[in-house]
């Protein structure tokens, strides 16, 4: 344990009310990582502070969706992991609570400009830029280097993508489109991609881990994704498209009015330390962590040296931009038929 940490852990046991154990040691967490690292994540708290973490895995949009229907009432005490986007509209939407950690100073200027975007209402933990993987079993030459190549016959069906009204990942892809492209084009080529795409999981990386069992040729992911299978033995090659691509600032708030305030921020500042940011890549999730004092891992892709765009996160995370785009989504491409 890190002298931080073990003060920290000092901290939540001295903020436990005498008796009280069973009500105010809780921690409602909803979770919008890969399910493996949601719980490791919550083991470690659980056994460094004593409070009791009821975590529950869903992908971003739908994480968004259920906090902005239990509004007024609200379950759930941290959203912890997911893309920015749908952090930064619970944030406009009053959704999530407003609170500057002491942590802020240990953070990336990506991290901070997310919280000072938000009125310091979300905050980055991670970053990770969107690509696609491919099983090399199932695809010969010419190797897909590019967006554009996904539009291949040759990929006919074989192509998975998470649906963005469910997954951070598959909004991510479409505001990259959105960006690269300009928005007709961008929901054009979505609508001749669609062609070839076989099935909109629900989780965003559910197609790289098809694709790693040969159900799909290709998925598109953020790299991190497909690098975790790639390194799992899966034939994954990683690819980060040639005419550049977007990325996530991986996100954290706390929900407005949940049950256990104190242990909220006793778990904020605690996932924002450096020690808890390096327990993803020991279950193979490869972000780029926020803490500047963490270890990024060596597998993570490196945002250096990928063609990234420069994302507008306050645009595309914006309640009228996120509904009005994901409306003329379900409108263009979710009600194509095959
Ligand atoms: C995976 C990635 C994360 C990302 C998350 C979004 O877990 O590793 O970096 O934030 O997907 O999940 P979603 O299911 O909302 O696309």
């Amino acid at each position: 344990m890190t002298r931080r940490s073990t003060f920290l852990a000092a901290t939540a046991l001295a903020l436990l009310p005498v008796g009280a154990a069973a009500q105010s040691g809780e921690l409602v967490l909803y979770c919008s990582v890969d399910e493996t690292w949601c719980r490791a994540q919550s083991e470690a708290f659980q056994r460094e502070t004593g409070i009791n973490v009821l975590m529950t895995r869903r992908s971003s949009g739908e994480t968004f969706a259920q906090i902005a229907a239990g509004q007024g009432q609200p379950r759930g005490d941290v959203w912890w992991g997911g893309t920015g986007d749908p952090h930064l509209q619970a944030a406009q939407e009053g959704l999530t609570e407003e609170y500057r950690s002491p942590m802020l100073d240990e953070l990336q200027d990506w991290a901070v400009r997310q919280a000072e975007t938000s009125g310091f209402r979300t905050v980055g933990i991670y970053a990770g830029a969107l690509g696609f993987g491919y099983n090399a079993d199932l695809v010969g030459d010419p190797s897909p280097a590019c967006w554009a190549d996904l539009l291949d016959e040759r990929f006919r069906d074989d192509v998975q993508v998470a649906n963005p009204n469910s997954s951070g990942t598959a909004y991510t892809m479409l505001a990259t489109f959105v960006q690269l492209f300009g928005e007709d084009e961008a929901f054009e080529f979505m609508a001749e991609l669609h062609q070839n795409i076989s099935q909109y999981t629900q989780s965003g990386s559910a197609p790289i881990r098809a694709a790693a069992t040969g159900e799909t040729a290709v998925g598109i992911v953020f790299m991190h994704d497909a690098v975790a299978q790639a390194v799992q033995g899966a034939p994954i090659v990683t690819v980060a498209p040639c005419e550049g691509t977007g990325y996530e600032v991986g996100s954290m708030s706390i929900i407005a009015g949940g049950p256990n305030p104190e242990n909220a921020r006793i778990w904020y500042d605690w996932a924002l330390s450096a020690a808890a940011q390096e327990i993803g890549a020991d279950v193979n999730s490869f972000q780029v962590p926020s803490n500047v004092n963490a270890a990024t891992p060596p597998e993570a892709p490196d945002l250096g040296d990928i063609n990234l765009i420069d994302y507008d996160f306050a645009l595309f995370g914006s309640s009228e931009e996120r509904t009005r785009l994901l409306a003329r989504w379900d409108a263009e491409i979710g009600a194509l038929g095959r």
